[in-house]
């Protein structure tokens, strides 16, 4: 199938790493013209290095944290200065912190807020300018299964709600865009293996104590214990495929939609496994 994404402009934030990277590289091989964003420099050097093009596709990255509106602003203006339109964007940054509601900090509310809410809100704000220019506009919110799950896993009373509100957020911009002919949907992944995301949550499981060796014989041990025969945890290609289908013409009647993209109900979560003996 011919997804029709050559020569689209796609941003992709929180792009170096997991998803992200994963999600970039996928639409960098159809052809598109991708823009990354992340915190780190040399974490968004190796994503550009190690990603495939075909089709006139390419990659490139800009320094930026998304937290920050000043970072924001400098994204968009890249976009702005180097492209003059924005077809497609995925909110894709995002952050996990589970622990228990009375030693939440008021650190874990605000940055919890500020990447996983405040920040898709804000960078689809400043983007829609660029987005209402584009003949074929669409913008993928990246959830994840904590915000329609209530408890899962234990411990995400603090998460849970800001990813519930991207939930939320991405219906209500699906009707309100849908008169500049934008659509607006979200993807909400189960557990996804990314290097990064499992060591944060191994670190917050062993009180900040994490040691390579412990953690890396628990990652076998819980995957027997925790998914389906036959199956595995997802990895970050499984949320890739779906996004850039979603976000290409052959999904041009797909809009305000929710999709869960978890292998199953059966799958178990990775951080209630940490606290458990297997
Ligand atoms: N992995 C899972 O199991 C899972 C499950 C459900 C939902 N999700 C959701 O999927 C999305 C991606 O998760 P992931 O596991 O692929 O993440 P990840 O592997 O931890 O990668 C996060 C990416 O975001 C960037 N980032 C972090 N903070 C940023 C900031 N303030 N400004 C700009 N970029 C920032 C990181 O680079 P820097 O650190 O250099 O900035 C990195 O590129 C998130 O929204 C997450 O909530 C993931």
């Amino acid at each position: 199938m011919n997804l029709e994404l050559a020569g689209r402009i796609v941003c992709v934030t929180g792009g170096s790493e997991g998803i992200g990277l994963a999600t970039a590289q996928a639409f960098a091989q159809e052809g598109a013209q991708v823009v990354i964003c992340a915190r780190r420099q040399h974490k968004l050097d190796e994503a550009v290095a190690s990603c495939l093009t075909a089709n006139g596709g390419s990659i490139e990255a800009v320094q930026a944290d998304i937290t920050k509106l000043a970072d924001i602003d400098k994204l968009i203006a890249h976009i702005q200065a180097r492209f003059g339109r924005l077809d497609i964007l995925v909110n894709n940054a995002g952050t996990g912190i589970y622990k228990p509601f009375a030693t939440v900090t008021e650190e874990d509310l605000q940055d919890g807020m500020a990447l996983n809410f405040f920040a898709q809100f804000r960078v689809s704000q400043r983007a829609l300018p660029l987005l209402k220019t584009s003949s074929f506009a669409s913008i993928i919110n990246i959830s994840g299964r904590t915000g329609i799950r209530g408890n899962f896993p234990p411990g995400s009373s603090c998460t849970g709600p800001a990813k519930a509100a991207e939930v939320r957020f991405s219906v209500d911009l699906a009707t309100e865009l849908a008169e500049f002919g934008i659509r607006v949907n979200c993807v909400i992944p189960g557990v996804v293996k990314s290097e990064a995301r499992l060591r944060l949550w191994e670190t917050q499981a062993a009180g900040g104590q994490w040691q390579a060796k412990t953690a890396l014989a628990n990652r076998d041990k819980l995957e027997v214990v925790s998914v389906p025969a036959g199956q595995t945890w997802g990895v970050p290609v499984d949320i890739a495929n779906v996004v850039v289908f979603l976000a290409s013409p052959r999904a041009s009647y797909v809009n305000g939609a929710a999709l869960t993209v978890d292998g199953g109900p059966h799958t178990k979560s990775y951080v209630s496994q940490l606290y458990v003996e297997t």
